[in-house]
Parts: structure tokens; sequence; C-alpha cells
């Protein structure tokens, strides 16, 4: 079975301090992975030492990175490369969400190039694709999407691609409490692993786990999580409350 996975995604949020309790906290809620199951947290850079000590030892549980940079090292004032990030034992990479997209000016070129380097140091990217809400509004969210994936990631071998996470998160839903419905979402990720069957075959795209991602919250989290397509979430908002995040972790399938 592909993996299910809670993804946090804190974003540019809470102090040092404020880290620490909501990790403390979270760490002290039951919660209790399956062989299958993760539970990832993409922390602010300053914060991830913090994060993986307090998770060493933990099963299934990993800090992530929200962004790494495309080249390897040099005389780029400020970026962090995935080589920093493998070296204090960071194993994941949130690439492309649709933030850094708008405000970074990250295409889909740039997003191939940090895939690739991500794969290199053995790092698992989490590539994010999703539409705006004027796409959504002329129902062209499927070709949207498609060419996201195909323009970032259909480069790669069959054997490379297995090792990317996707997480589909229309930019609608994002931080503006208006969820998709399990179906809208459950409809799209079917699209996205049939594109990837068309790429790469069958087996291939069902061994690749589809989150999904716009106000995932507790109380929907079960319900979105249940679609067959859906492997779990990433989760903004939701994420920064400790008891909201673990039930997300519970409502894992
Ligand atoms: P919200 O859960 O706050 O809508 O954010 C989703 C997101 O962007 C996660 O990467």
């Amino acid at each position: 079975m592909r993996k299910q996975i809670a993804a946090a995604n804190w974003k540019m949020n809470l102090t040092y301090q404020q880290a620490e309790s909501l990790v403390d906290n979270l760490l002290a809620l039951p919660h209790q992975l399956a062989a299958h199951q993760e539970a990832i947290f993409a922390v602010p850079f300053p914060y991830l030492t913090m994060v993986a000590d307090k998770l060493k030892g933990k099963q299934n549980v990993y800090v992530a990175a929200q962004n790494c940079y495309t080249k390897k090292s040099g005389a780029f004032t400020g970026e962090t490369s995935v080589e920093m990030l493998a070296s204090i034992g960071v194993k994941h990479i949130v690439i492309g969400h649709s933030e850094r997209r708008e405000y970074f000016n990250e295409t889909n070129e740039i997003l191939a190039q940090k895939v690739d380097i991500c794969l290199e140091n053995n790092m698992t990217p989490i590539f994010c694709c999703g539409e705006p809400l004027s796409v959504r509004e002329a129902n062209e969210q499927d070709a949207f999407v498609a060419k996201q994936l195909k323009e970032s990631l259909y480069h790669l071998s069959a054997d490379a691609i297995q090792k990317v996470v996707i997480a589909y998160e229309p930019i609608w839903a994002i931080g503006t409490g208006k969820t998709a419905t399990s179906q809208q979402a459950q409809d799209i990720q079917a699209f996205i692993r049939q594109q990837l069957a068309g790429q790469y075959g069958e087996t291939v795209a069902n061994n690749i786990s589809i989150l999904y991602g716009g106000s995932v919250k507790a109380s929907n989290a079960k319900e979105i999580f249940s679609q067959p397509d859906v492997d779990g979430g990433l989760v903004g908002g939701a994420a920064l409350i400790a008891e909201e995040f673990n039930t997300i972790i519970n409502s894992l399938k």
C-alpha cells in the first residue's frame, strides 16, 4: 500500500518558543502510526534541528524543509541547499507551494530543477500543484494541473517519480476556510493518478502518494482522506494547533 501522510506546513508562523510548545504538546497527545502512515512537519529553517531533536526515536515521523535552492552550493546569499538540509537529517522538502509560485516567481521549469536536486540527494520532494480560482471557475483545472505535472515531473524516470509525493492544493481553498468537497478532491486526484498511469503505467501510479491540501481540519480530515485517491493531507492553519493536527494524523487511513 502506498504511504498515507499527514504533513504539517507551518509556513512563516510561530516563534521558536511557540514552535517548541507546539511540538511538545502534540507529542504528548495519543497517536499511533501504522507502518504505511507518516507524519511530517515542514517547519521554518531555523527550527529544523530543534524539531528534529524532539522527533528523534519516533517511528514514521519526520521534519521537512519548506523550500530549497536549485544549486548545489556557492555564492547564493540567503539560499539553502539540499545538501545542507540532508546534512542535518532532513529527508523531505516541500517544493513548489503555490505561495512560492506566486510570491517568489517559481516556474514549472525552476521546480523541475528543485525536484531533480532533491532526488539527487535522496530527498523526498513533496511536490505541490493546484489551480487558482479563475481556472476552477472555467472548469479548466484538469489541463492546468496536467501541465504542472508534465513540465516539472515527466522528465523523471519511472523509478524516480515513485520517490516523489504529490500534494494537490487548489489555491482557492488555501487559508480561505473553503475546502474542496471530498468528491472534488477525489475527482482531480483520480485524474492526476490517471495522468501518471498514462505516463508511467498503473503500477507506478498506484505507488505514488497524492495528498490533498486546502483548509483541511480535524472536522473534515477523515471524510477527505477516506477518498480512494487521497493519501492524506498537507495542512496549514490547522497544523498550528496541537489537538487539531493530532486528530488529522489519527484520520489517516
Ligand atoms: P490551509 O490548511 O491553511 O488552508 O493551508 C493549506 C496549505 O497551503 C498547506 O500547504
